[in-house]
């Protein structure tokens, strides 16, 4: 076991106990010992340079564009059309029912939308990790079973059918706004025999089985555009849809004629919408070697141990589903080269004991900590187990933790400062949502600075935090489809 000299760090001048530095969670750039140098330039590869960043936004965009032209598997960024063309006018009103699947909780909502006010009561169902990975056929029965209970203890099961809002919060090949194959699993899912099949089929199937609830599925939709769709509700300048939770993803308007592989699209009542939303699925980014160049090898060791190796890279780098394995082979590393916990690394090689809410805690240790003890760092390092830790190793935990939560919020930078300048709108506001969005002590503002330095000419935006988008935005676009097919079926009646 090598030895290490731990220098008391806590009270310098240009070092990471500086408050300025400390609330801007810049990487601390001091050199206070060998240990924290050497650190130092062993995470050198976390940081990425604004002309990384600038490179990232031009690969990005021809990413998507090949996902536009084209409907063949072979692209990384699939920009999948959602067959939403229209964002709510404020008028939408009437009864719903929300399924919201796309992470560890299965959530059933009733939605009441009456003008600006909606009435919502819903119920919480966990997927078990053996129903997210056993067989399609027992994931969707167990869907159906969690919506009659509900149905049956809310009274919602005789009477009118409510028409339904499904949102399915994975890549989906969509060929009309109730229908969509999926195209791959992701964020942990497995279950045998859905990839490749409609999955709205797969849920009235499940229901019919059981026999007691009847249902109108009207929208399938992506929690980027439930998310958009509910921003665009009270702010209707809201073009960009961002989730950055379990998994990242975002959606946008795009221009029709700038969608190749739409052309000569008419919708069912034979007209051509100018926009549609896409959902871009952009976690594949860099899936087919395009983001190698910035990629560490405590990336690839996430990606290589995950349940769908070199895939989804771009949101293995970014969610909260990764980012606190990144930051854990990270701590295993510098520990196993003696930097950290006086070489003890027995309890941080655990894989996935350091999930990525521990980084938020440690990040706000740096943040509100101004006497820095790093109670909540020796806390949770304690809990995980590691046996040696100094002052030190506290500091040096966290300087890595805001490396990795950093990188993270301008790598997300990048995406939304390209489609804002691609969009090319005088304003817009970007609707995000997602646990790491709302719950990092720093993400959200990491990530508004940088955009701002990333965009270009005088487009002005505003990132805004969106209200339950998955189970509302599911409603409202519902609400949308119906309010919809009835002003066009009344407009042909009047023809
Ligand atoms: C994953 C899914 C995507 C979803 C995102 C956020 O990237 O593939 O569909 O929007 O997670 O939940």
């Amino acid at each position: 076991m090598s030895s290490i000299v731990c220098h008391p760090i806590l009270n310098t001048q240009n070092g990471i106990a500086t408050d300025a530095k400390i609330k801007k969670q810049r990487p601390p750039p001091l050199v206070v010992s060998r240990p924290r140098d050497l650190i130092q330039e062993a995470c050198e590869k976390l940081v990425i340079s604004d002309q990384h960043l600038r490179r990232i936004m031009q690969l990005m965009e021809k990413s998507m564009e090949q996902g536009l032209a084209t409907a063949t598997k072979g692209v990384a960024v699939k920009m999948l059309p959602t067959y939403v063309d229209s964002v709510p006018n404020g008028t939408e009103k009437g009864d719903f029912l929300a399924l919201d699947l796309g992470g560890t909780n299965f959530r059933v909502l009733h939605i009441k939308l009456e003008g600006k006010e909606t009435k919502m009561t819903g119920k919480i169902f966990r997927v078990p990790e053996s129903i997210m990975r056993g067989t399609g056929e027992a994931l969707f029965d167990h869907i159906a079973d969690c919506m009659a209970k509900f149905m049956e203890e809310n009274n919602l099961k005789d009477g009118t059918k409510l028409p339904l809002g499904f949102t399915f919060s994975f890549p989906c090949q969509q060929d009309g706004l109730t229908k969509g194959k999926l195209v791959t699993w992701t964020k942990g899912f497995k279950a045998s025999g859905v990839e490749g099949a409609d999955v709205v089929t797969l849920l009235r199937e499940a229901c019919q089985r059981r026999n007691d609830i009847d249902i109108d599925v009207v929208a399938l939709l992506n929690d980027t555009v439930g998310t958009l769709m509910a921003c665009a509700f009270q702010e209707n300048t809201c073009q960009i849809g961002v989730i950055v939770g379990t998994g990242t993803n975002a959606c946008y308007m795009e221009r029709l004629d700038r969608i190749p592989k739409m052309a000569g699209y008419v919708d069912e009542h034979g007209v051509t919408p100018e926009e549609m939303i896409i959902n871009t699925e952009w976690g594949a980014f860099g899936d087919d070697g395009t983001l190698d160049f910035l990629r560490t090898p405590w990336d690839d060791a996430v990606d290589r141990e995950s349940i769908n190796p070199g895939q989804h890279l771009y949101e293995k780098m970014i969610s909260g589903m990764y980012m606190g394995e990144v930051a854990r082979v990270v701590l295993e590393d510098l520990a196993r080269q003696g930097l950290l916990f006086g070489g003890h690394c027995d309890a941080i090689s655990v894989p996935h004991c350091f999930p990525t809410k521990f980084v938020s805690e440690i990040d706000s240790d740096l943040l509100e900590d101004d006497d820095r003890t790093f109670q909540k760092t020796y806390q949770i390092l304690e809990d995980i187990g590691v046996e040696t830790v100094s002052a030190n190793d506290c500091a040096n935990v966290a300087y890595v933790c805001s490396l990795v939560s950093t990188r993270a919020a301008h790598l997300t930078a990048a995406g939304i400062a390209m489609l804002l300048n691609r969009m090319n709108k005088k304003h817009v506001t970007v609707g995000v949502d997602g646990s790491v969005y709302r719950f990092h002590p720093t993400y959200p503002k990491l990530l508004d600075e940088k955009i701002d330095e990333l965009i270009v000419g005088d487009i002005e935006y505003q990132l805004m935090l969106s209200e339950d988008g998955s189970g509302r935005g599911a409603a409202l676009v519902a609400a949308v489809a119906t309010r919809l097919k009835e002003e066009k079926l009344a407009a042909l009646g009047k023809k």
